[in-house]
């Protein structure tokens, strides 16, 4: 029979109001594994969003999700402070993605960093049962791992990173960084998104710990711990089901009309400093400027989901966008029509999968991304017969998807006239060469997508040997 699967996040895939309503959680993580279909029994761990001082009867909402086989990890308004907003998203978020400059530095949050760890591990081992696989994901839950090999129960821990795992000399800064590392080693597999990403892991072993590792593994306290690169596909089957839908063609057509003959330029992604969306509004810009004949034919559609509104960095940058939007259509609108419009919230995955298929081209211009999904659910939801013409991924080197994708035209986010040069040629491309270019991907990313990403890993987890035979081996 198969192993039982303990799935923890710090955001369930679901958002819990204080009345009880349950809405999806935005995010490249949880629609990946949305689509992973996996065989084996499942729990999902983690928080169900809010502060717990906001639900009248915690109780009653643990009890609806348990039936959904979901177990909540409430969080205080302190916690969220100190360990969400604080140590997670700002002191470990701007240091992984290597903007140092932004990461702020508190023993508070430190200390509320690890007792939420400690809750996540409670709340883990009050369910847990002997054999079963707990799968962690993300930099939340540095520590989880140690936290829980520290008890006699034979389980077997994998841990996922879903975001860069920054250069040694980066990550080097922060002052708990040795603790981290020792966190996340109480894992038996250890995962990232890039090979990259898994040798820089590896120099800081070395440089924080002194200690050598192999390239695929190291020996620590008396174990072997398995390091991996599996970069994470996207929600195929999910999107798949999207564009079967019988009213799928109505949708189209509803946001063709929207689109008034022009050719469509879709950026998506969450409102966060890290995915560069003023550094794009300037190549916009510049591209415009340059390019005065293209000003009426295009279409810059920019869906910004909010995120993390209260954390003030980001309420900044929602105020900066909105700004340089404005002048962009102060500057090249006419009376009926504007170049740039600035979504500032969700969208259902069928329109999306519209968007996507109606796009000409792709605009995915992170600054620093573990991966980026939307590049890859770009490609997959192309269709020649809506567009009416292979469509265009324009891809910064520096997201993780960039190692993947070398037929996307490859772009440096910081480099402006390159970005704005990148958008002419895009558009001028014949068609051949997009065919060529936009086919190649599709056959890689149809195969590689987030469910044989899920059970390769769920398979190597079921792999490991029981707890009694992997310690003191030498
Ligand atoms: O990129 C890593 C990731 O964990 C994503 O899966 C998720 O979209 C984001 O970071 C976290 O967002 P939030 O702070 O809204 O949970």
């Amino acid at each position: 029979m198969k192993k039982r699967l303990l799935m923890v996040s710090n955001r369930l895939p679901v958002k819990i109001a204080a009345d009880g309503t349950a809405t999806r959680t935005a995010g490249g993580l949880a629609s990946a594994l949305e689509g992973a279909e996996l065989e084996n029994e499942q729990i999902w761990v983690g928080w169900p969003g809010g502060a717990e001082e906001e639900f009248d009867d915690p109780e009653a909402i643990s009890k609806q999700l348990n039936e959904q086989n979901t177990w909540p990890v409430f969080l205080s308004q302190a916690e969220l402070d100190g360990f969400y907003e604080g140590y997670a998203n700002s002191t470990l978020w701007p240091i992984l993605h290597y903007m140092v400059e932004r990461a702020k530095f508190s023993q508070e949050w430190w200390d509320s960093y690890k007792a939420v760890n400690q809750k996540f591990a409670d709340v883990i081992l009050s369910i847990a049962q002997d054999g079963d696989m707990i799968w962690i994901h993300d930099y939340h839950l540095f520590l989880l791992p140690e936290l829980l090999r520290g008890t006699n129960m034979n389980l077997r821990v994998g841990f996922f990173l879903h975001t860069p795992f920054c250069s040694s000399e980066v990550f080097r800064v922060l002052p708990h960084r040795a603790e981290l590392l020792r966190g996340v080693l109480g894992a038996d597999i250890i995962g990232f998104h890039t090979s990259s990403y898994l040798r820089h892991f590896r120099s800081t072993l070395l440089r924080v710990l002194g200690k050598e590792s192999e390239m695929d593994s190291i020996w620590y306290g008396g174990r072997e711990v398995r390091l991996l690169a599996a970069p994470i596909g996207h929600n195929h089957l999910g999107f798949q089901k999207c564009m079967e839908r019988e009213d799928f063609g109505e949708i189209v057509a509803e946001h063709r009309e929207e689109l008034n003959g022009k050719r469509l330029v879709l950026s998506v992604e969450r409102l966060d400093y890290t995915k560069g969306v003023p550094q794009k509004l300037t190549a916009i810009h510049r591209f415009l400027k340059d390019n005065p004949e293209w000003c009426d034919e295009v279409i810059f559609v920019l869906i910004s989901v909010p995120s993390r509104q209260g954390v003030e960095e980001y309420d900044q940058l929602t105020e900066e966008v909105q700004r340089a939007v404005g002048a962009i259509n102060g500057e090249f609108g006419s009376v009926g029509h504007s170049p740039v419009q600035f979504l500032h919230r969700g969208f259902p995955p069928a329109d999306l999968a519209a968007l996507y298929a109606l796009s000409e081209l792709c605009l995915v211009t992170p600054l620093r991304d573990g991966m980026n999904l939307v590049a890859k659910e770009f490609l997959d939801c192309q269709r020649e017969e809506i567009a009416g013409r292979p469509g265009v991924l324009i891809l910064s080197e520096l997201a993780g998807a960039a190692e993947e994708l070398s037929n996307a035209i490859q772009v440096n986010p910081h480099n402006t006239e390159e970005v704005a040069d990148a958008i002419a040629r895009a558009l001028e491309m014949p068609d051949e060469e997009r065919k060529f270019r936009i086919e190649a991907m599709q056959r890689r990313l149809r195969l590689r997508h987030s469910g044989p990403w899920a059970q390769s890993f769920v398979e190597d987890l079921e792999k490991v040997p029981a707890r009694e035979q992997r310690v003191a081996v030498f």
